[in-house]
């Protein structure tokens, strides 16, 4: 096992946690927001803005290729990553799937903080932003829940490693 996939809601922590697992491993940390975004040299919400979400998604998809011959590396994905473009069968064939999975309260509160960064949520009003997020959450579930491996969120980033570890069997 070469790759570790991080996948979950906008706001389920992939980054942070991704970080802190990639340290502990003595891995490569790769966030594929942040290839696209040096790839094409413009920010998320300027590609939704100019390209549409349906360029954003091309973009994603050829970055997330772009990591599959890659060895020893943590891979934080958007939160729409593995729903769109099949992208859900590259990421199970080319590495171990990582479902970082919250309640919805946690998810709401952690994405109320910066929804502005976030094109899919950033029109949503305070109260629109709850029932959408539970909506759409549940379509995503369908792919999240195909990752090998479930972790829940609402415990420290330490604490989410440590579990993430003891089910990986690496440390
Ligand atoms: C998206 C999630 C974002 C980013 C883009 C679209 C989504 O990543 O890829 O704004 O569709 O859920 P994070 O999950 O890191 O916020």
């Amino acid at each position: 096992m070469d790759r570790i996939y991080l996948i979950g809601y906008m706001g389920s922590g992939k980054s942070t946690v991704g970080k802190e697992l990639a340290s502990r491993l003595g891995w490569k940390f790769i966030d594929l927001d942040e290839v696209i975004i040096e790839r094409s040299g413009l920010t998320i919400p300027e590609i939704f803005r100019r390209y549409g979400e349906h360029t954003f998604r091309q973009l994603e998809s050829s970055a997330l290729v772009s990591t599959i011959e890659m060895s020893q590396v943590i891979v934080a994905t958007g939160g729409g990553a593995p729903c769109f473009n099949d992208n859900i069968d590259v990421l199970t064939a080319n590495g171990l799937t990582i479902f970082l999975n919250g309640s919805i309260d946690t998810i709401v509160n952690r994405i109320r903080a910066d929804s502005s960064v976030r094109p899919i949520v950033a029109s949503k009003s305070k109260n629109e932003l709850r029932s959408f997020i539970e909506d759409h959450l549940a379509a995503r579930l369908t792919f999240y829940k195909q990752a090998n491996i479930t972790v829940d969120i609402d415990q420290s980033i330490s604490e989410i490693v440590d579990e993430i570890l003891e089910k990986i069997k690496l440390n």
